[in-house]
């Protein structure tokens, strides 16, 4: 398996995918989306920081790529979207740099404070100013955090520590949490006037793009001073710099730009600016780390089938995936089964989980259904899986309807699939039996009992004598030998679905031959 680095990662990771996993890894710095999606193709894995841009073109040209693993937090260098509806999983490793971008945010603020690059930059050029680079305390001051996650949190201990009283700005953050942390929650107008520091720790979403602009700033004291380590366009860096350059407020650093690169931004004339090349995450510690956390990650999934982080999958643990897992493969053969056995055009998938499925991680169950249902209807290349499947279904107008139900009679844990078209429904239902045998136990109903692999006659007959011989000589004449049968009724004498086990897959004529048998209402040959 081949994986595509191209920034830089730290050493360890490299070496844990190769060694530890046995990838072939190559190392690609600075390549332009043209250049990308000339070689994406090759590759299965693509492992970015924040500098390359994974667009919607790279995506459609990666036709074997399964993963982008993003070294670090943001994906707002990667069209997620363009990966889900293409099936690849997109996983980040939040957490690995958070203390780094902490303490990045805090020495943003004690530099601000005290003119620290300012002065330096003064005395190097042989001046004395102490006058021009007077400070101020952060003590009993207040600090306005916009974003309470996991960087905001960190950064509301320290400055805790620094005796600064702590607010926070966060929709989407309970009072609970905000209270263990000492902090109090505010709503974002009055946080704004109240502060003297204001750091923002959010992603860059349609909510908080320009969230800080004219209207904002003019809210403020004179003397705030703002820090933005998170990501480049939820300040207005136009209206920043009016604000700074009327003194409206008092300073800013970014380590973050609108424009990757702030080369010909204005603000880098302002002297009550610092700004940083995004280096919030530039530890050795936070870069061996996130290394490290997307180097097993990838491990764990192909080797594993584990899924962590992953940004656009539902997320279950691994103790919960073990015990999805026998159902996992009778998910799909049933969603198989379903789309062999259908007539009309699809409208709705009900699925029901029953029994011991109630408390498992159904999404994962209904993904592989889909999976099947829709594998043999797909475009060439396209893929299908669990990111995906349910937008696949949706796509195709078919509604997905999950039901629990906890009572099951005779099995630990059932699934029935209710296929519904414009013009039948057709309802199968599926077990385990043991550790992980599959077995597919009705059809609309009837009972039955088979291992759903290999090749199978499905028929619906009028349950008399002699039936099965006449099938039985209709199959031997096309050279199919029957290697086993099960049968379901309901009562006596009136219809059965019998489901022959063959060795081959029947010549189409031979199933025009047995249609044409008067005791058989409908005969499918499947292929499980
Ligand atoms: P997180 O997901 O743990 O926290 C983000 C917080 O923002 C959440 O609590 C969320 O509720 C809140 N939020 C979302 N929308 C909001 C809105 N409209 N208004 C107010 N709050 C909102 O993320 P994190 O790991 O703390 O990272 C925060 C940001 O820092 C991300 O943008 C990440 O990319 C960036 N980051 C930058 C660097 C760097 O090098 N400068 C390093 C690491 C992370
Ligand atoms: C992140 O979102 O993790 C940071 O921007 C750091 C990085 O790009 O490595």
């Amino acid at each position: 398996m081949r994986i595509l680095i191209t920034d830089s990662l730290s050493k360890e990771g490299i070496r844990k995918l190769s060694e530890e996993g046995g990838f072939q890894v190559k190392q690609a710095l600075g390549l332009n989306e043209e250049e990308l999606i000339k070689i994406i193709p090759e590759y299965e894995v693509l492992i970015v920081r924040s500098e390359t841009r994974v667009t919607e073109k790279v995506i459609r040209a990666a036709n074997k790529l399964k993963v982008i693993g993003r070294a670090g937090t943001g994906v707002d260098n990667i069209d997620v979207e363009a990966a889900t509806k293409k099936g690849i999983i997109v996983m980040n490793t939040p957490g690995g740099n958070t203390i780094s971008a902490a303490e990045h945010t805090i020495s943003l603020i004690l530099a601000l404070s005290r003119n620290i690059p300012q002065a330096h930059a003064s005395l190097r050029e042989g001046k004395w100013e102490r006058k021009k680079f007077m400070g101020s305390e952060v003590y009993g001051k207040t600090l306005g955090i916009i974003g309470l996650g996991r960087i905001g949190s960190e950064v509301a201990k320290r400055a805790q520590g620094l005796k600064m009283k702590v607010v926070a700005y966060d929709p989407f953050v309970s009072r609970e949490r905000a209270e263990k942390l000492g902090v109090t929650l505010l709503e974002l107008k009055k946080l704004l006037t109240q502060v003297d520091y204001l750091t923002i720790h959010t992603p860059l979403t349609e909510r908080t793009r320009n969230l800080i602009g004219k209207t904002e700033f003019s809210l403020m004291k004179k003397e705030v001073r703002i820090v933005n380590c998170a990501r480049g366009g939820i300040i207005d860096e136009e209206a920043l710099y009016e604000a700074l350059k009327t003194e409206r407020i008092k300073g800013a650093a970014l380590d973050v730009f609108e424009k990757g690169k702030p080369f010909d931004s204005p603000l880098l004339k302002l002297d009550s600016v610092i700004l940083t090349p995004h280096l919030g995450a530039s530890t050795q510690e936070a870069q061996k780390r996130v290394a490290i956390d997307i180097a097993s990650q990838i491990i764990d999934f192909f080797k594993g089938g584990m899924i962590r982080n992953a940004v656009n999958v539902s997320m279950i643990s691994p103790e919960a995936q073990k015990r999805l897992k026998p159902y996992l493969c009778l998910a799909e053969k049933i969603g198989e089964l379903e789309a062999q056995l259908i007539e009309g055009h699809p409208k709705e998938l009900e699925i029901i989980y029953a029994g011991e499925l109630v408390n498992l991680e159904i999404a994962f169950l209904t993904a592989k259904v889909i999976r099947g249902f829709l594998k043999s209807f797909l475009r060439e290349g396209e893929i299908i899986n669990y990111v995906n499947a349910l937008l696949l279904a949706k796509e195709r107008g078919i509604k997905v309807v999950e039901v629990k139900n906890p009572e099951v009679e005779g099995f630990n844990g059932l699934i029935s699939v209710k296929l519904t078209t414009d013009i039948q429904e057709k309802k199968i239902e599926g077990t385990v039996f043991g550790k992980e045998i599959s077995r597919i136990v009705g059809i609309n109903g009837y009972p039955l009992d088979f291992l759903p692999r290999g090749n199978f006659l499905i028929s619906s007959n009028v349950d008399k004598p002699g039936v099965v011989g006449k099938i039985g000589t209709i199959l031997g004449k096309f050279g199919v030998n029957i290697g086993g049968l099960q049968m379901g009724r309901k009562t006596r004498g009136s219809k059965n679905v019998s489901v022959y086990i063959l060795d081959s897959f029947p010549p189409r004529q031979a199933i025009e031959e047995l249609l044409k048998m008067e005791e058989i209402l409908d005969a499918r040959v499947v292929r499980l």
